[in-house]
């Protein structure tokens, strides 16, 4: 049995405890009535099981001081206590879980943004719907440009447009001439502010759309899903990422403005907005935070009652020194995946293509003329359910259209065709076999 290893380990422990019990006046080592060794999920726990039935009173076993008593004698391990089948001290044997100190970027997962990896290496991935408004925070060198990058990325593999501010000219100088930029990159806050209002005045272009659209669609999702299906365009989504929030808003204060009415406005429409900034005192970020779904707290200074209403008090406890390590509102402590920058200049992209989906294109080039039906698709070994929510899926994204000459049937759009060659050239210019994962899910 692998816990006779923890043998020697739980005599001492059990020894200890015993001793304290018995030095304690209100309380008597001989009420645990015996010890148990167990493993579970590759962990060792020792548990003193009470003798409920003897006990007079518990708290003088339960209580906080009692705890800390015994926590003290071990050295600063946690004594628990468990209550689930009859009353129990618990302590854990084997180390406690460690966060990795680095999670290198796995690759693009079609529809998702993936984020990082929590405890137990749980990879932590979201929709962008559901990612939602986005507060980035953390003191100098703590991870923000990089997580910002790893961010705009995936934006760009999925064919969103991005907005951009980066006033010190440091986190996205690669994409200055990134075709898909909505608008140039903004240098301060009076161009921050007019980006700010280009996204406004695109919602309210798209509010009159969804307007016109037959169904009342309440997202983008529903809307492309709708238009496509009547052959019609669909609308890309827009992600703003705001660096250095602080500062724009102290040199243009109407940026604060109209980021609330367009984080209210964006939600429906498409729209993420991801502010950045290294400094949580002011009164700037208060006037955001309703509007904020998700937040990302690295290595900070922010007071407690800051983070504590942001939802993230923990991030006190990460240390300088683990840039890309943050405390999220969502998912707890999470190592935010690391995307060398590098990877960016070489091949910045407008939208990608998995290497599932790169081979599917490649086979409907050459053996079926660009017609990719769902019958096509079963043909080729897929569920007609697969097939059906993929052709579905690349049928909103504008990648495939069904044509009226051919039966109605569905072929891969020029688009496409464009986004499959330049994925083959981004591919051979690098040499990562491993950018690309996963397929639709
Ligand atoms: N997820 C990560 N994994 C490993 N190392 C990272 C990660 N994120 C950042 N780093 C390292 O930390 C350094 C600082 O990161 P970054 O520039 O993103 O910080 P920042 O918060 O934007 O700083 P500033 O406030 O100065 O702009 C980088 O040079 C990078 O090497
Ligand atoms: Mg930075």
């Amino acid at each position: 049995m692998p816990t006779t290893r923890y043998l020697a380990a739980a005599r001492t422990v059990a020894k200890t405890l015993s001793t304290v019990l018995d030095q304690r006046t209100a309380t008597d080592a001989t009420m645990i009535r015996r010890w148990l060794l167990t493993e579970n999920n590759e962990r060792v726990w020792l548990f003193g099981v009470l003798d409920e039935q003897r006990l007079a009173s518990l708290l003088p076993y339960t209580s906080q001081q009692t705890l800390h008593h015994l926590s003290t004698a071990l050295h600063g391990k946690p004594v628990l206590i468990s209550n689930t089948t009859g009353l129990r001290y618990a302590v854990l044997l084997t180390n406690p879980p460690q966060m990795p100190k680095s999670a290198v970027f796995p690759g693009l997962v079609r529809g998702q943004v993936v984020l990082g990896v929590s405890l137990y290496e749980t990879a932590i991935q979201t929709t962008w719907q559901s990612l939602g408004h986005m507060l980035v925070t953390g003191k100098n060198g703590s991870g923000k440009s990089t997580f910002n990058r790893l961010l705009a990325y995936q934006a760009l593999a999925e064919g969103h447009r991005l907005l951009l501010a980066d006033p010190h000219g440091t986190s996205f100088p690669m994409l200055a001439e990134h075709p898909a930029l909505f608008v140039p990159i903004s240098q301060d806050g009076a161009e921050a502010l007019a980006l700010t209002q280009r996204a406004l005045g695109e919602c309210r272009n798209r509010s009159d759309l969804f307007r016109q659209m037959p169904g009342y669609p309440e997202d983008l999702e529903e809307y492309n899903r709708l238009v496509t299906r009547s052959g019609g365009e669909p609308l890309p989504r827009l992600v703003l990422i705001l660096d250095e929030f602080n500062g724009l808003a102290d040199e243009e204060p109407q940026l604060i403005q109209t980021c609330k009415i367009l984080g209210r406005e964006g939600r429906k429409f498409g729209v993420n907005l991801i502010f950045s900034t290294h400094d949580l005192t002011l009164q700037e970020i208060g006037r955001v935070r309703n509007q904020v779904r998700t937040v990302v707290a690295f290595h900070t200074d922010a007071s407690s009652s800051v983070l504590k209403t942001l939802g993230v008090e923990a991030a006190k406890e990460i240390v300088y020194r683990r840039p890309g390590l943050a405390f999220t509102n969502r998912w707890g402590l999470v190592q935010t995946y690391f995307l060398d920058k590098q990877v960016l200049i070489d091949r910045a992209p407008s939208a990608l293509l998995t290497e599932q989906e790169q081979q599917l294109v490649q086979q409907a080039i050459s053996e079926t003329q660009g017609q990719m039906s769902i019958p096509t698709l079963v043909g080729w070994g897929m569920s007609a359910w697969q097939a059906r929510s993929l052709v579905e899926d690349w049928e909103q994204r504008g990648w495939l259209k069904k044509d009226p000459q051919r039966k109605n049937a569905r072929f891969i759009t020029p688009d496409l065709a464009e986004i499959a060659a330049n994925t083959q050239a981004a591919q051979t210019l690098s040499n990562t076999s491993n950018t690309f994962i996963g397929g639709k899910s």
